[in-house]
């Protein structure tokens, strides 16, 4: 739950349109956060991932709590950090409803398996971060998620990764 006085009570703030014109600048490998939900496995794309702590392993997503993956995550108190490749860019449009599969119904294309937590884990996955939620903050629209790390995937395969830019998908590396 949110428990600081919010910052607008004291300054304004810049409006959200603003914020997100800048925001689109801001170069994001693109993941795909899953969770084993009570009803089934659920995904969502997300680019607002970032490492926290090495000691101990812990990063953090944000999540909208509109998201089927955000009652997932909540749920089972568990996701997955799936980064993916250049190639996976249908992948990506598809978990972000483009496609408009929803629910269980995304995990249909890729190959996954399942690490420690129970989270689907893209076999192919660049690099894959299996969480169980160590805390929750509510802000605004999301929740930031800290994931403690119980297992790690990484192919140091050199495929160029996925990156989100100005509202379009490029490679990376
Ligand atoms: C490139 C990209 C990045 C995104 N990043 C996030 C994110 O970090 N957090 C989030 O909650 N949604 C993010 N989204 C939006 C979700 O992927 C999208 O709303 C998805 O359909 C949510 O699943 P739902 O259908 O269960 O609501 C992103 C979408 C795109 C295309």
């Amino acid at each position: 739950m949110m428990t600081q006085p919010h910052p607008c009570d004291a300054d304004p703030l810049v409006d959200g349109a603003a914020f997100r014109a800048a925001m689109r600048e801001l170069a994001a490998g693109v993941t795909l956060i899953t969770a084993q939900g009570e009803d089934g496995p659920r995904g969502l794309t997300a680019t607002a991932v970032c490492s926290v702590s090495a000691d101990p392993p812990t990063l953090l997503v944000c999540v909208n709590r509109a998201t089927e993956g955000h009652a997932a995550i909540s749920a089972a108190g568990a996701f997955c950090v799936n980064v993916i490749a250049h190639e996976h860019q249908l992948l990506a449009e598809h978990f972000a409803g483009r496609s408009g599969a929803r629910g269980a119904e995304r995990f249909a294309y890729g190959a996954w398996r399942r690490l420690a937590t129970g989270a689907p884990v893209l076999e192919d996955a660049i690099a894959a971060f299996d969480c169980r939620v160590a805390q929750a903050l509510d802000w605004g629209t999301h929740t930031v998620f800290l994931g403690a790390v119980a297992a790690t995937q990484s192919a140091a395969s050199g495929r160029p990764a996925l990156v989100y830019r100005g509202g379009a998908f490029l490679a990376a590396g």
